[in-house]
């Protein structure tokens, strides 16, 4: 807390306890994603660069993906300036996070969280993940895998109901894969499509 702020508290406490009561309470309608995103943006406008990076931590922390931070600091712009937005690119290009890559900002890939990894046991799971993407991971111990559902032949979504075991058949041409390599075992040739995943805060994320 600034002086400033101490200051007040000091010379006008219940002011300035309806004054934090007010904040906290202007925002209650708000999701944890929104508020994030508008913490960002307020410490991009007051220019404290401790914060940008915490706050900015936070909101991936909470699933707000690196295009939503860039379209909020152009949406920021009439307030924030070009001088307080090149401020923030800078500092997010030092903490070099794998998110804010050119490749991957214009591809629009990002880390997506699928599951608490509490929830995750051993064997296959099918997860119907953000944007509308279904997923089958296979867990063995600290070995898990995430793949597209979508069939690698002719892109057709298979379902739970294809699953036999550790063995999916895409009921369409009937190729067999292998969930714990994601090879194709019979009839094709090309394997399963696996996504880059990692635990991150409690959390299984797939990258895409
Ligand atoms: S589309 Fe899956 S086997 Fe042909």
């Amino acid at each position: 807390m600034s002086d400033a702020l101490k200051y007040l508290m000091q010379i006008r406490p219940r002011e300035m306890e309806d004054y934090f009561s007010f904040l906290k309470n202007s925002g209650k309608h708000l999701d944890d994603k929104t508020k994030a995103i508008i913490s960002v943006i307020t410490k991009v406008d007051k220019q404290t660069a401790t914060g940008f990076r915490q706050y900015l931590k936070r909101a991936l922390a909470l699933g707000v993906t690196a295009n939503q931070i860039i379209d909020a600091l152009f949406v920021a712009f009439p307030t924030l300036g070009l001088s307080k937005i090149i401020w923030a690119i800078d500092i997010l290009l030092e903490m070099d996070m794998a998110e804010f890559g050119p490749e991957a900002m214009r591809e629009g890939l990002d880390w997506h969280e699928l599951i608490q990894e509490e929830k995750l046991m051993s064997g296959v799971s099918m997860i119907k993940a953000a944007d509308g993407k279904e997923l089958f991971v296979y867990r063995e111990n600290e070995d898990i895998r995430v793949y597209d559902n979508r069939c690698p032949h002719q892109s057709t979504p298979i379902t739970k109901n294809e699953l036999s075991g550790l063995e999916l058949t895409c009921s369409l041409h009937k190729w067999k894969f292998d969930l714990r390599t994601g090879e194709c075992l019979e009839v094709g040739d090309k394997p399963l499509n696996m996504l880059e995943c990692k635990i991150e805060n409690g959390f299984l994320k797939a990258y895409w």
